[in-house]
């Protein structure tokens, strides 16, 4: 496990791009799968106002390791803010970007999407394995959409899996924790203070950090990131 502590959100974003960069001058295609929710944002504006000259976009596809079940136009829509504050603004080969249909029936785009990921991302020990999973954490210690109350989509051999937000009852698809530790690399970026006691307990595995499903993300056969700030890090 390689910890980056960095002293603010933005400074997060920039040594995040670095990564970025290094990764994409050292590989000749690379399936990455973006977290949603807010925090990437900062990371996309960054990337796309500083570094989009330092990347061969060409090389990169972008998955997602989960989306909301709404259509692409939603304020939720993962996939819709990505666009907004990165595709759109380094251009993209459409090609490259493999969007999650939040649109459509949950369980039937589960397998469509499972069906696109086996086809386009190599697969070893009889998973896809993508080069890099980017992971958020949730202020219940919940990570891409494995809620604590769905432990069982950590362990499911499906490539996606259909979640349900436990509070707002909001259908998602997200990868299955297989999945997830089957990558090459995977990487937290987390800010802020509310996210400092989850990454305290799952970090120093204290309290019931077992109960978190960001706990269990352990690369079978890879390396593991945490990218902190100092307010999520103290
Ligand atoms: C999602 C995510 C989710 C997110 C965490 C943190 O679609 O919501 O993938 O796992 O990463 O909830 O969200 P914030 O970055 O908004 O704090």
């Amino acid at each position: 496990m390689e910890l980056h502590i960095s002293k603010n959100p933005r400074a997060v974003a920039e040594d995040f791009a670095t990564f970025l960069v290094d990764l994409n001058k050292n590989s000749d295609k690379l399936n990455i799968a973006l977290s949603g929710g807010s925090t990437p944002q900062l990371l996309f504006d960054v990337l796309a106002a500083d570094y989009k000259k330092a990347i061969d976009w060409s090389k990169m596809h972008f998955y997602w390791g989960d989306e909301r079940c709404v259509p692409p136009t939603d304020k939720d829509s993962n996939y819709g803010m990505a666009k907004a504050h990165l595709f759109d603004k380094v251009g993209i080969p459409e090609a490259n970007i493999h969007r999650i249909l939040g649109e459509n029936e949950p369980r039937q785009e589960a397998q469509r999407h499972s069906h696109e990921i086996k086809k386009n991302v190599t697969s070893s020990d009889g998973l896809p394995r993508f080069d890099l999973v980017i992971l958020g954490l949730g202020t219940d210690g919940h990570t891409a959409s494995i809620f604590p109350d769905q432990m069982e989509l950590l362990k499911a051999t499906e490539t996606c899996v259909v979640a349900t937000h436990p509070e707002s009852g909001q259908k998602r698809i997200s990868l299955s924790g297989s999945v997830i530790n089957n990558a090459k690399s995977i990487a937290f970026l987390v800010t802020g203070e509310s996210k400092q006691p989850k990454v305290r307990e799952i970090l120093k595995h204290r309290g019931k950090f077992r109960t978190y499903p960001a706990s269990h993300i352990k690369p079978a056969n890879g390396v593991l990131y945490w990218f902190l700030d100092e307010a999520a890090s103290a």
